[in-house]
């Protein structure tokens, strides 16, 4: 069966779709093989390929499509705006083993909304209503689209369903925030459950989910047919399979501080490149531990001490003096240990 095949069936069962989000700079084919070892989603995304007039796909990222170590379908992400190079793009994508084509219409990072890409887009519907055609007749796989709610205020997302509705979307995932709004408090799931209502097309929930009750409760409060989860998941490797025995009606299992710091050293160990100077080294860990110490407890005092390191010694000193104990973990953002 082709990867395309795989999602296409995953979306077409009964039991919630599990996704990894993409993430800029942390959804590597380093980081996708160490969250497959914790059982891992039932699909990944990759970070945005960058598409204008003479962009060629980025070659780090379509290893993570050509040499895929998990197993489990692999959708590739686009953003841009320019429509004969996103079709082109699309086009040139298909020959590779990708289980779908996602446009991103979300990244709220000024840089890429200012060129009306991204998130910018969202300012523009009749623009995404015109790349939404393009696209759909040049995808012969799966085509799928991430949006947030639009770009000032959530009473946007009225107007952008039936452009969604229009063009026979695959999947549409829903990052339940506008751009304005970035990553701050306020995700509206409740505009996920219209969505789910209102498209034909299956819905998937993001923003915010840390916790597999809470999982289990969006899926229930949306109707939506799946989960896609990105800080949670760096935070929480565990999540996933975390989820699939909530939804059995099964126990939890918590990780332990200690089986936290194997976690720190196989992503430790999976991004040293060879040569690479020792800070460069910390400073790498970091972008993991930035979401990683918010579940550690007294999380203030962890990211503190954690960013201000420079050396491996000083690193692995300030994991263990938080982690070095066999206490269970709900590694949700500001939980205490147990
Ligand atoms: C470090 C980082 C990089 C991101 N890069 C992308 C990206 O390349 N494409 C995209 O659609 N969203 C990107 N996002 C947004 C996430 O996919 C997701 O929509 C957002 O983090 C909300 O989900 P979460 O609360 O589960 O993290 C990024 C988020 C983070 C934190």
């Amino acid at each position: 069966m082709t990867p395309s095949e795989t999602f296409s069936n995953l979306l077409r069962a009964d039991a919630p779709v599990l996704s990894l989000a993409p993430m800029q700079d942390v959804t590597t084919l380093d980081f996708m093989r160490v969250i497959s070892r914790y059982g891992g989603p039932d699909v990944y995304w990759t970070e945005y390929f960058r598409v204008h007039d003479v962009s060629r796909p980025e070659k780090w990222i379509l290893d993570s499509i050509t040499k895929n170590p998990t197993g489990k379908p692999i959708v590739a992400q686009l953003i841009g705006n320019d429509i004969p190079a996103l079709v082109r793009t699309a086009k040139l994508l298909q020959q590779f083993p990708v289980a779908a084509i996602d446009l991103n219409l979300g990244c709220p990072a000024p840089i890429v909304y200012r060129k009306c890409a991204g998130g910018g887009l969202l300012r523009e519907p009749q623009k995404i209503d015109a790349i939404l055609g393009a696209l759909r007749d040049a995808v012969t796989v799966p085509f799928t689209v991430k949006t947030r709610l639009g770009f000032e205020s959530p009473a946007e997302f009225d107007a952008l369903l039936p452009i969604f509705a229009r063009h026979a979307i695959d999947l549409l995932t829903v990052h339940a925030r506008t751009v304005a709004q970035m990553y701050r408090p306020g995700v509206r799931y409740d505009l996920i459950a219209q969505a789910a209502r209102a498209l034909r097309c299956p819905v998937f929930v993001n923003g915010n989910v840390h916790s597999a009750a809470q999982a289990q409760k969006l899926l229930a409060e949306t109707g939506a047919r799946g989960l896609m989860i990105g800080r949670g998941a760096i935070r929480n490797p565990w999540l996933f399979d975390q989820i699939r025995a909530q939804l059995r009606g099964e126990k939890i299992k918590l990780p332990t501080g200690h089986d936290v710091l194997a976690y720190i050293r196989e992503l430790w160990e999976n991004e040293i490149t060879p040569g690479v100077r020792e800070i460069s080294q910390v400073q790498r860990m970091k972008k993991f531990m930035n979401f990683i110490g918010e579940g550690v407890s007294s999380p203030e005092k962890f990211l503190h001490e954690i960013r201000r390191v420079e050396t491996t010694a000083d690193f692995w000193r300030v994991c263990e003096n938080f982690l070095d104990h066999d206490e269970p973990m709900t590694l949700e953002p500001g939980a205490p240990a147990g």
